[in-house]
């Protein structure tokens, strides 16, 4: 059967959750390789919204199993509310439908305070990240003193790991002038009980997966953040610390590379960015206030406002590369209804020089200025359509055009937040199949 990859094409928050859930109907297992709770997926079905930051959002299906891989990084206490709160709405009934790979490293207090620290310490240089310990655990994954869930379910070891961690934190966190306020006991006593909350779903996940593919199951593995926060082909160091792209849906999952056979980037229908860093296409103005307003425009993590701005082709035609792309998904078109006219960024202009592809450098990309095509809008809301042919005609040509614009297909369009407010054009898994 056919595994399938949805990636954010943008700087992410393109409403990836929403594909996902729908993608789900016929997939088999949800796969998440990499980010932690940085990330947030909004699901809205039948009226009620859940935000999951950690477990995909593929778990409010019955019947489908969802897998956290190796390359996540993992809050104990985020995952075990998140946990306790779908059991509670009658969700993950059965341990077997959450799996938790052993080898994905877990975020310690000290990984958060040194996130938090760092960025006040950075003061206008921040990166504007989510605070939530994310690049601290990747540095201590990479410098291979991290701690993993395989070693919180062995008290002893988890004891011995924290004890020679511990210290040299403490004393990072002095030198930025900040402090842990736990001590080692406690901490010890709170993370052998969140331990023993995980300890049912944690496996090889790779194994497991293995294990389905030979069964005949298929994957939709689910990415976060998008592509331009990637950590080697992002805006670095604006990044986060994971590679976000489809290559390390493999990496990130302990799965062969040719086990990956479509990938589908999600791209909103305008773009927006939160935190800090190079974003060519914003708009400071009136117009980008009203996207703000209209598409709701705050962060399911942290509520911050998010930067907003037309699409940009650059960026999309980048993820395209770098993705491998074979199909795109345009969310929230709904948003656009009422701009009397819409745009998008063709080009970038920096001084006397004009780019048609996004540049790779950094101080050149916060230099750069878009270059618009601009095209007429419409009036006509969107919720209830279901057709490609019943999008009023002047959003078909901004679709259109588009996809011309970066090469790749639009395989479906979403009009609304809910599952059913969906123009579906291509069925992946059958595609796949083929
Ligand atoms: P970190 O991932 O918390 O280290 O943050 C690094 C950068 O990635 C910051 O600019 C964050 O705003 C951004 N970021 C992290 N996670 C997300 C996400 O899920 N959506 C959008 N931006 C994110």
């Amino acid at each position: 059967m056919p595994n399938v990859v949805v990636i954010g094409a943008q700087w992410g928050d393109e409403g990836k959750g929403k594909f996902v859930d729908l993608l789900t109907l016929q997939a088999d297992v949800v796969v998440r390789f990499q980010g932690g709770n940085n990330a947030g997926h909004t699901v809205v079905v039948g009226g009620k919204k859940t935000i999951l930051h950690l477990i995909p959002s593929g778990i409010l299906h019955p019947g489908k199993a969802c897998v956290i891989g190796n390359g996540v990084v993992v809050d104990p206490e985020v995952l075990a509310e998140e946990i306790a709160e779908l059991k509670a709405s009658g969700s993950l009934q059965q341990d077997d439908q959450l799996v938790l790979s052993l080898d994905a490293h877990v975020i310690m207090p000290w990984h958060k305070a040194l996130d938090i620290a760092r960025e006040h310490r950075a003061g206008a240089g921040k990166i504007g990240t989510t605070g939530r310990g994310i690049g601290p655990t990747y540095e201590d994954k990479v410098a291979r003193r991290g701690l993993r869930i395989r070693d919180l379910l062995d008290d002893q070891r988890f004891a011995r790991k924290v004890k020679e961690r511990l210290a040299s934190a403490r004393e990072e966190l002095a030198r930025l002038g900040a402090s842990l306020d736990v001590e080692e006991p406690a901490l010890l006593k709170k993370y052998a009980e969140l331990g023993r909350v995980l300890a049912p779903y944690a496996k090889d996940a790779s194994l497991w997966l293995h294990h389905a593919m030979k069964a005949g199951k298929s994957l939709l593995f689910e990415g976060a953040q998008g592509t331009l926060l990637d950590v080697d082909h992002g805006t670095y160091p604006f990044v986060t610390s994971s590679n976000t792209v489809a290559g390390n849906a493999a990496c990130g999952s302990g799965v062969g590379p040719t086990a990956l056979h479509r990938v589908i980037g999600i791209s909103k229908a305008y773009s927006t960015r939160v935190g800090s860093g190079p974003y060519p296409s914003e708009l400071k103005d009136e117009t980008g206030e009203k996207l703000r307003a209209v598409g709701a425009e705050f962060g399911a993590t942290t509520g911050r406002p998010r930067r907003t701005g037309w699409i940009d082709v650059l960026a999309l035609r980048y993820a395209v590369r770098v993705n491998g792309l074979d199909g795109v998904a345009i969310t929230k078109l709904d948003v656009l209804t009422g701009f009397p006219e819409v745009k998008i960024a063709t080009g970038y202009r920096c001084g006397n020089r004009t780019f048609d592809e996004m540049p790779s450098d950094l101080e050149t990309l916060e230099k750069c200025e878009a270059v618009y095509e601009s095209m007429p809008g419409w009036t006509e809301k969107l919720g209830g359509v279901r057709r490609w042919e019943d999008l009023p005609r002047n959003a078909r040509t901004y679709l259109e055009r588009i996809a011309q614009l970066i090469g790749v297909k639009i395989v479906a369009v979403s009009v609304g937040a809910e599952r059913d407010e969906t123009v579906v054009l291509e069925n992946l898994f059958q595609k796949a199949h083929a």
